[in-house]
C-alpha cells in the first residue's frame, strides 16, 4: 500500500515473510530475505568512512503545521551523545543487555534499540508486539530469558500492564536488572511509585524529543548519585543549557516554580538535529525565532524549575498532543479528518485521558444534512488509521452546526479543549458568532 502511494517508486524490495498473510511478488522488483540471508550471512562489509557532519537519518515529527518536519541527525556527534549515555545515563556497561520497548521507527527504537546499544558493546532485545500478547507477562519473561540488566519503556505501556496484570512482574526472577527507564509522556507519581514496588529497582524519568535524540533532562546516575523527586524529570543532561522564558514577553524567568517555556541556549550538544531537512528557514523560524527577542532553542513545552535546579515539564505550548507516548500533530488529524468526503472543515483537540494520557476529539461540520450521523464516527477513524496509523484514531466526533472562530478566522480550540475537559473557556470575547460556542458547552 505505502509503495503504491510513494512517489518515489523504489527499485528494489526486500520482503520478510512473516507467514502471517500471502506474499505476492512482483517480478524483476522484490526479492525474498530468504534464501538472501543465508547466503550473506558471512559476508563483510567494510566501514563506510564518513565526516562527522554527514547526515545518519531523517526521522518525521509533528509540529503546529499539518505539515511534519524531517528532524536530520549528523552522524559523530549522534555516536558520540549515544556512546556516552548508553552508559552515564542508561547504566549499560559492555556486555549488559538493554531491552528497549519502543519501535525502531520512533526516536526512542532508533536511539536505544539500534544505535546506542551496538556501540556502547552492549546487547539489544528487539521484541516487536503489544505488552499483553501472547500475555501480559511477556516483557518479564523476557527479562528473566536474556537477563535484561536496563529496561527502557513508556508510562501508558506500564499503566496498561498495571491495569491488565498488576502482579505478572512478580512472578519472575527480574534480578539482572539495575533500573527501569521511562521516557516520551508525563510521568505521575502513582506510575512511578507502582513501578519501582513492582520490579524493585528505580524509576528514572527522561524527557526529549525527536530533536534531540537523547535525553535533555533526566538523572545521569552514571556520572554520580544523585537524589530523585517524584514528578519531576531531572537536572539538564551535560551538554545541555536550559533555560525558561516568558511567553509573553520573552524575559527570562530565573526565580524558582514559575511556569515558562523550555528552552535550550546555544551551543547544542552533540547528537542534536542538524536541521530541518532541504528545508534550513523552517528549522529557523521553528525552532529559534519562536520565543519573543531571544535566540534560543524552543522545545515548545511548558516547564518550571524548583529552587534546586529540578525541571517539571507541564506539556506542549503548541498544537501537539501525546496520545500513548506518540507525539500527533492536531492539525495532521484534521486535514486528514477533512479527507471524508461527508466533512466540510474539522477541528481536533487533545483531551485527557486516564492510560494514554491524551487522545484526540473531533469537530465537524458537514457538507450536507443527509450525512448519516451513526456511522460517522467508524468511517472517519477508518480514513485516519489508513492515513496517520491506528494510534491517531479520535476517540469521538462531534458534528455541530458550526466551529468557535475569533474574527480573523482562527478556530478556539483551547476553549474546545477546555469545554471537553469540564473546564471554563476563558475569554470569549475575540468569538465571531457566540452562539457556536453555546452549542458545544451543550455537548458536554
Ligand atoms: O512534550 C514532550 C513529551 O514528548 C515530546 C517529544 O516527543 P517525541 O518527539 O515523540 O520524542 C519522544 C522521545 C522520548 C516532548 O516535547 N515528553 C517526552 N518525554 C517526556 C515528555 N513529557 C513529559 N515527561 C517526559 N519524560
Amino acid at each position: 500500500e505505502a509503495i503504491k502511494h510513494a512517489k518515489h517508486q523504489p527499485d528494489k524490495v526486500l520482503l520478510v515473510n512473516r507467514d502471517l498473510a500471502d506474499m505476492p511478488m512482483q517480478d524483476g522488483r522484490d526479492v525474498a530475505y530468504e534464501p538472501q540471508r543465508t547466503k550473506h550471512l558471512s559476508t563483510q562489509v567494510p566501514c563506510e568512512w564518513v565526516e562527522s557532519s554527514h547526515p545518519s537519518y531523517i526521522l518525521y515529527t509533528s509540529g503546529t503545521t499539518g505539515t511534519p518536519k524531517g528532524v536530520q541527525r549528523d552522524t559523530g556527534g549522534y555516536t558520540v551523545a549515544l556512546g556516552s549515555s548508553i552508559r552515564r545515563i542508561y547504566l549499560c556497561e559492555p556486555g549488559d543487555t538493554l531491552f528497549t520497548t519502543s519501535d525502531i521507527g520512533w526516536v526512542v527504537g532508533h536511539s536505544y534499540i539500534v544505535y546506542a546499544p551496538l556501540i556502547g558493546g552492549a546487547t539489544t532485545v528487539m521484541y516487536e508486539g503489544l505488552p499483553t500478547r501472547p500475555d501480559p507477562s511477556i516483557w518479564w519473561q523476557l527479562v528473566e530469558r536474556y537477563r535484561v540488566t536496563s529496561m527502557f519503556s513508556a508510562p501508558t505501556a506500564i499503566k496498561l500492564l498495571k491495569k491488565e496484570a498488576p502482579d505478572a512482574a512478580k512472578a519472575h526472577d527480574l534480578s539482572s536488572l539495575k533500573a527501569f527507564f521511562l521516557a516520551g509522556e508525563p510521568l505521575d507519581e502513582t506510575t512511578s511509585a507502582w513501578t519501582q514496588e513492582a520490579l524493585g529497582v528505580p524509576v528514572i524519568d527522561n524527557y526529549w524529543q525527536t530533536e534531540s535524540g537523547w535525553p535533555i533532562l533526566t538523572l545521569p546516575t552514571g556520572v554520580a548519585p544523585i537524589e530523585r523527586r517524584l514528578g519531576s524529570a531531572g537536572l539538564p543532561v551535560y551538554g545541555y543549557n536550559i533555560k525558561l522564558f516568558d511567553e509573553e514577553t520573552g524575559a527570562e524567568i530565573t526565580e524558582p516554580d514559575k511556569k515558562g517555556i523550555v528552552t535550550i541556549a546555544s551551543p547544542l550538544p552533540p547528537g542534536f538535529m542538524q536541521t530541518v531537512w532541504q528545508n534550513d528557514e523552517r528549522f529557523i523560524s521553528t525552532y529559534w525565532q519562536s520565543v519573543p527577542s531571544q535566540s534560543v532553542y524552543n522545545t515548545s513545552d511548558w516547564g518550571i524549575r524548583d529552587k534546586d535546579g529540578y525541571y517539571y515539564i507541564l506539556g506542549r505550548t503548541d498544537d501537539v498532543i501525546n496520545v500513548a507516548g506518540h507525539r500527533l500533530g492536531t492539525r495532521e488529524i484534521e486535514a486528514s479528518v477533512s479527507t471524508h468526503p461527508g466533512v466540510a472543515e474539522a477541528a481536533v483537540v487533545g483531551v485527557t485521558d486516564q492510560v494514554k494520557g491524551q487522545t484526540p476529539i473531533a469537530f465537524v461540520t458537514l457538507r450536507s444534512d443527509n450525512i448519516d450521523e451513526s456511522s460517522l464516527l467508524a468511517e472517519i477513524q477508518d480514513v485516519i488509521a489508513k492515513q496517520l496509523g491506528a494510534v491517531a484514531r479520535p476517540s469521538a466526533v462531534y458534528p455541530v452546526n458550526s466551529l468557535p472562530k475569533t474574527r480573523s478566522g482562527k478556530v478556539l480550540r483551547r476553549a474546545l479543549q477546555a469545554l471537553a475537559e469540564g473546564r471554563e473557556t476563558g475569554d470569549m470575547s475575540t468569538l465571531e458568532d457566540p452562539g457556536s460556542i453555546e452549542e458545544i458547552k451543550n455537548l458536554f
